[in-house]
This record gives C-alpha cells, sequence and structure tokens, in this order.
C-alpha cells in the first residue's frame, strides 16, 4: 500500500483557561485518535495544534488579572500543553499565535489576499464603550437577533438561529462589561469579499459528498442566506498588526488569523526538525489529505471562511475534510465554565487514569448528536467493559499460559473449528475497526471493540482451559495459543483509544518493538510464536467504586477551589504611583459608604449575573443591581450585611433601577466576594 500523507489539525484552543472536557471530546481526542489510526496505517501524518492566543477575552483576562496578555498566554500555554500530553494526545508540534512566526505567516497571507484584491477597505459604524475606551468586540455586545429576534444574541453569533452577525446589527445593543450606554462610532475596516467565493465554495463543497451531513447541511444553510462580506480587522492592541501603512491601532480579526495558525506551526515544526521547507510538502501538495477536527461551533471559520482564504491565497490545499462533532453536555446539562459545570482535564487527570477516559469519550462521541457525559455510566462502561470485558480476558489468558505453561505460549495442536472461527475473526479485525477510524466513526469503533471482546471471553469460556488442562493438555495449549493470538491482535486495535493499556499489553507480551510501529493491516495475523517467553501478566483496568465517582458528582456546579487557578493577582502595580495617582481625602469623603441589610434578592431575568437586591440602609429601603449571582445564590442573601455606595448616581441596568453599589472584592477566580463588617453592625452605619 502506498504511503501517503495526512496533515491533521484540531482547533486551537483559547488559551485564557485549563482544558475541559467539551475540548477534549470535540476535537483533541477525536483528532488524536484519527493520527494514532493512520500512523498504523503506515501513513506519513502530522498532527498540528497550538493555542489560540488573540481576541478579547484573552485581554479581559489579562487586566482581571493585572497582568499582560502575553503572561496570560505564556500561563495557560503549559498547562494545556501537558495536560494533553497526559491524556496521550501528542503532537509533532503544540505552537501559540502570538509566537513571531506565526505573526510572520499571517501577514504573509494577508498581504497576499491583498495583493490579489480580496479585501475592501470601508467606513462603518461601530460599537464603541466609553467607559474603557475601546470598541466593544462583538461577543461582548447583547441584544435582540435582527433574523430570529432570539433577545439574548451575542454581537458575534446568534446561539439561537447560529447566524454570524456585527454586534451593530443588534438591536437595543448593551454591554455585557458594564453598565453604561453603549456608543456608536465611526471606524474604517478591510472587509474580506467572502460574497464573490460563494460560488467557487458552493462547487467544491458539492465535491464532498463522504462529509458528514451536519456540516454539508449547515454549510448549505449560509449559502441559501447568501454570503456577505466580512470585516477582518479590528481596532485593539492586543492580535496582529496589519501589514499596511497607517494601520495603528488595528489588528487582525481573531478568527483570521487563528486559522493560519495551522499553518505557521507546521512551518515552526520544519524549523524545529532543521528542514524549513518541509512545511511545504504538506500545504503545498495536492496528495496530502488536510483534515480539521473541531466542535460544531468553528463550522463556519473551517468549512467557509478558511477555505475561502485558502482559494484567495492561491498555493495551499484546501481541507479534505472538516468531521466537526457536536456537543459534550455534562450529566444533562449544557456544559458552563462560569457555573463549573464542566470537567476539567487536569482535575480528572489528578484522580484518575487517562484511558478509561478516552474509553468512555469515544464511546459517547458526539458525532451526530450532542451527548451526555455521566459520571455514573463513566464507572459502569469502567468497570463492565474495561475491566469485565478486555481487562478479564487479557488477564486470564496470560495468566494461564503463566500459571500452566510456565510463561511460555503453548504449540497450537491442531485446530478444531472454534479457534479456525476465532483466528478468522482476528484477520477481519483490522478492517472492520479500520473503517470505522477511517469515516471519523469512533463510536462505531469501540461497539466494535466490545463485539470483539465479548467474542474472545465466550470462547475462553466455552473452551474452558480450566478444565481442559486437566484432561486434554493439548487442546488447553491450543486454546491458549489462540488466546495469546488474540491479545496480541487487540493490544494493535486498541492503540488509536487506549494507548497506555496497548503499550502495557505489549509489555506483558514481551514482544518486540512497540504497539505503535506495528502494522494495522497485519494485526489480525498470528504474532505471537509457541515457545515465545511473555513477561508477567498485571491488572489492565481496576473498578471504580461509588465513593470515587460521588466525589466527583459533588464537584459539579462548586466554585472551583483558588488553589486550581493558575493565575494570582498581582499586587505590585499598587506600588506604581503612575498607575495609582492618589487622591486627597477630601475626594474620598465624597464618597458615602454604608452599612445596609439585605431584605430580598432575585435573579435580574435573561441575565446570568445580576441580582436584584432590596436593602435597608437605616430607614430606608432601596433596590440595587448588581452582579454578585456567580458567586452568591439570592436564598442565601436576605439577612446578611453589606457595605454600599449609598450617594451614587442612580443607574438602569438591563431595564432594572439600581440606587448605589455595593461593595465587593474579586477573588482570584475572577468572581465577587462582598465585603462585609467583622461583627453585626446597625444598619446605615458610615464607613470610613
Ligand atoms: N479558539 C477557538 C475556539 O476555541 C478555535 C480556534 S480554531 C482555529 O473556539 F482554527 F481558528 F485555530
Ligand atoms: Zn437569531
Amino acid at each position: 500500500m502506498a504511503k501517503k500523507k495526512y496533515l491533521v489539525t484540531d482547533a486551537l484552543p483559547y488559551a485564557n483557561g485549563k482544558l475541559h472536557l467539551g475540548h477534549i471530546a470535540g476535537s483533541h481526542l477525536p483528532g488524536d485518535i484519527y493520527v494514532r489510526y493512520q500512523r498504523l496505517k503506515g501513513h506519513d501524518v502530522l498532527h498540528i495544534g497550538g493555542t489560540d492566543d488573540h481576541g478579547v477575552p484573552i485581554t479581559l483576562t489579562a487586566d482581571k488579572a493585572g497582568i499582560t496578555p502575553k503572561e496570560v498566554v505564556d500561563t495557560y500555554y503549559p498547562i494545556i500543553f501537558n495536560s494533553l500530553k497526559s491524556l496521550g494526545i501528542t503532537f509533532d508540534n503544540f505552537s501559540q499565535t502570538s509566537r513571531p512566526i506565526h505573526h510572520t505567516t499571517s501577514r504573509d497571507f494577508f498581504t497576499r489576499l491583498h495583493e490579489n484584491d480580496r479585501f475592501d477597505l470601508r467606513e462603518v459604524d461601530q460599537i464603541y464603550c466609553p467607559s474603557t475606551n475601546r470598541s466593544l468586540p462583538d461577543r461582548y455586545v447583547e441584544g435582540t437577533c435582527p433574523h430570529c429576534k432570539y433577545e439574548r444574541a451575542r454581537g458575534d453569533q446568534c446561539e439561537n438561529c447560529g447566524t454570524m452577525l456585527d454586534g451593530i446589527q443588534l438591536i437595543n445593543p448593551v454591554s455585557d462589561l458594564c453598565d453604561v450606554p453603549l456608543e456608536v462610532r465611526r471606524s474604517s475596516h478591510w472587509y474580506f469579499k467572502l460574497s464573490e467565493a460563494q460560488e467557487s465554495l458552493e462547487h467544491w463543497l458539492k465535491g464532498k459528498t463522504d462529509w458528514k451531513n451536519s456540516v454539508l447541511n449547515y454549510c448549505a444553510g449560509w449559502f441559501a442566506l447568501g454570503l456577505e462580506d466580512r470585516p477582518i480587522t479590528r481596532d485593539l492592541d492586543w492580535g496582529i498588526a496589519l501589514p499596511l501603512d497607517n494601520s495603528e491601532g488595528k489588528v487582525m480579526y481573531v478568527w483570521f488569523e487563528a486559522v493560519i495558525g495551522y499553518v505557521s506551526s507546521t512551518r515552526e515544526w520544519a524549523e524545529r526538525i532543521g528542514d524549513p521547507e518541509r512545511w511545504k510538502t504538506y500545504w503545498h501538495n495536492p496528495d496530502c489529505t488536510l483534515v480539521h477536527f473541531m466542535g460544531k461551533d468553528n463550522i463556519v471559520f473551517h468549512a467557509i471562511l478558511w477555505p475561502a482564504m485558502l482559494m484567495a491565497h492561491g498555493d495551499y490545499i484546501l481541507p479534505t475534510s472538516v468531521p466537526a462533532n457536536e456537543f459534550l453536555n455534562i450529566e444533562g446539562q449544557k456544559l458552563s465554565t462560569s457555573r463549573n459545570w464542566a470537567i476539567w482535564l487536569d482535575e480528572y487527570l489528578e484522580d484518575f487514569s487517562p484511558d478509561p477516559l478516552r474509553y468512555y469519550l469515544a464511546a459517547i462521541a458526539p458525532e451526530t448528536k450532542d451527548t451526555d457525559f455521566s459520571w455514573k455510566d463513566f464507572q459502569a462502561r469502567n468497570n463492565n467493559e474495561l475491566a469485565d470485558i478486555f481487562g478479564n480476558f487479557v488477564n486470564r489468558s496470560l495468566t494461564f499460559i503463566t500459571r500452566y505453561f510456565d510463561g511460555t505460549v503453548p504449540s497450537p495442536g491442531e485446530f478444531a473449528s472454534e479457534d479456525e472461527a476465532l483466528l478468522k475473526l482476528l484477520k477481519e479485525t483490522p478492517k472492520t475497526a479500520g473503517d470505522c477510524f477511517e469515516n471519523f466513526q469512533v463510536r462505531a469503533a469501540v461497539r466494535e471493540l466490545i463485539l470483539l471482546g465479548n467474542h474472545f471471553n465466550k470462547y475462553f469460556n466455552d473452551q474452558a482451559p480450566w478444565h481442559t488442562r486437566k484432561t486434554d493438555r493439548d487442546r488447553c495449549g491450543t486454546t491458549l495459543y489462540v488466546c495469546a493470538q488474540a491479545v496480541r491482535t487487540l493490544a494493535v486495535i486498541i492503540g488509536p483509544i487506549l494507548p497506555f493499556t496497548a503499550d502495557k499489553i505489549w509489555e506483558m507480551l514481551q514482544l518486540e518493538g512497540t504497539v505503535s510501529n506495528q502494522r494495522w493491516d497485519e494485526a489480525g495475523e498470528p504474532g505471537v510464536p509457541a515457545g515465545h517467553k511473555i513477561g508477567q501478566p498485571k491488572i489492565l483496568f481496576s473498578k471504580f467504586e461509588d465513593v470515587r465517582i460521588e466525589a466527583q458528582i459533588a464537584k459539579l456546579g462548586k466554585p472551583q477551589t483558588p488553589a486550581q487557578l493558575p493565575l494570582s493577582v498581582k499586587t505590585t502595580d499598587l506600588n506604581d504611583p503612575e498607575k495609582n495617582p492618589t487622591i486627597p481625602i477630601d475626594v474620598f469623603q465624597k464618597i458615602e459608604l454604608r452599612v445596609a441589610d439585605i431584605l430580598s434578592a432575585e435573579r435580574v431575568p435573561k441575565t446570568d449575573k445580576l441580582l436584584k437586591l432590596r436593602i435597608r440602609i437605616g430607614t430606608e429601603e432601596r433596590q440595587i443591581v448588581s452582579g454578585i449571582a456567580p458567586t452568591y445564590d439570592p436564598a442565601d442573601l436576605p439577612g446578611r450585611q453589606i457595605v454600599v455606595v449609598a450617594n451614587l448616581q442612580p443607574a438602569t441596568i438591563r431595564g432594572v433601577e439600581s440606587k448605589g453599589m455595593l461593595l465587593a472584592a474579586t477573588n482570584t477566580d475572577g468572581d465577587p466576594v462582598l465585603l462585609i463588617p467583622d461583627t453585626a453592625t446597625e444598619s446605615g452605619a458610615e464607613v470610613k
């Protein structure tokens, strides 16, 4: 079989947070499984990844922590990289989009598109936030979707109807970050003429009959609406500067350059291995298969925007496949990092080994619809499938060889029909399982593995070597010879999904080389010769007790403890007079701070963070709105005392009147914590 070239990419996670299982199920695990499989097939495969370092969320994280955006992304890079590595996700190169090589690559790309007349400079209105003196990025604007009228659409995209939007298109825009009214200002931006690309894109996608329906349907929806030109620059100070004169204060739109990160990371790989032009043997090679793994929220960027960019550039190949996955829910609810309704990869890895997670996520892979991660189901699959089916078979087989044949694989006698049947099944397995991997059907691959494991156990039970060892030693030897072949085949076939287990089995079998240098197509042939001495059998999977699982369930939705957060608030800046000009005491005295009692509290409808509080300051009752919902349950608040700024100008926040502001500090999680009097204090007492 001819060796083919594969370039496989996983979506680049934003470098302002740790990885959770949504990232893993959506892109990294399916990507890694595919890569491991194609390598076993003998192909030349490059697995490319990195972090997505630009974009406003990174700037906001930096502002909150009092450090630079570069410090943020450099803090998270090793955390992300190491947790992926511990899960067995192996990259040929894992870069950062904040590195110089990516800046150069993106600017060259931009220049080429500019030369090819794919951009248009347009004067546009954009939303400006007077309190932060920044143009407010689309995703921090919330308002009513002009298409479906969904009231909580984000400025970049409507979650309800999926339309890609501009913040300026929203009806009644409000800021997510602060409560001041938004302004509209004029600015000029470069537009990518995406509308011109529609015809070529449609034509190209017609040829992709093997793509997932979900992806094709999604694209068809876009074409039906008609592609619109997209602004691909932003007025921000963190990002990639344009390679044009008179463009200070403008950077490339993060999605425009992030996808180019796949090219940059490949170039970085080539430089690292001392063959700087080698990246072209993938990106400029029409025979190279280019596969992008990602979650469904990334489809438009990989199946429409990116191919259009590549076409406009001209030198690069186009994606061969864009196998997008749906979402992973957690215990029946949508994953939410702000509510900590998430399972964090590094935390999982502190408590469990990687393979059970890889196995479970493969078994429930959200390939065609959203699926649910349930800890109890995880436990059941580990205990009933990994331990009872696979672990048990391998252990029984190898223990019998050790115990009754001195650790030496017996010579087979004449094969009975059951032996022949099992050997035939082994021969067919690489093709059956391989077809699943080839077609991005990891769930189906797991089902095949379970069937295989069940066959193995049935064979073992039917042949009853514990019995034949006393009655017909020759028969017993034949059975165990066949079992040894099955164990070896299993090790190779589970390799893509369970790489750590595969290596362990290989070690126990004491075969030469490693699983990863085996040939997939030959994995079903008998490969453990009679007379071969095996190693010490060890337990492959332990069962998970209820208590371990319950402890995990209990963590969901609870605020993360500060120790788990890598960033700490920097206080050194407090000493910097430039950043902290002093004020005379009389300025401070103008602020009227008072102790107040909370009478009642309720959520402000349609918001995540805001609570409406009735408070009493002395004899006066008031209503205030405060963004403390991330930390406080409204039910816990009545009866507590707080400190408020009593003489603040009244404001209307999300349509709710607020007279005053409570004082809160920010914990290391970035969430608010109330400042409260140390002992009960009279309501209305002055705070000085
Ligand atoms: N950072 C994006 C996300 O997490 C994914 C970027 S993928 C890339 O949704 F192609 F743009 F790099
Ligand atoms: Zn909508």
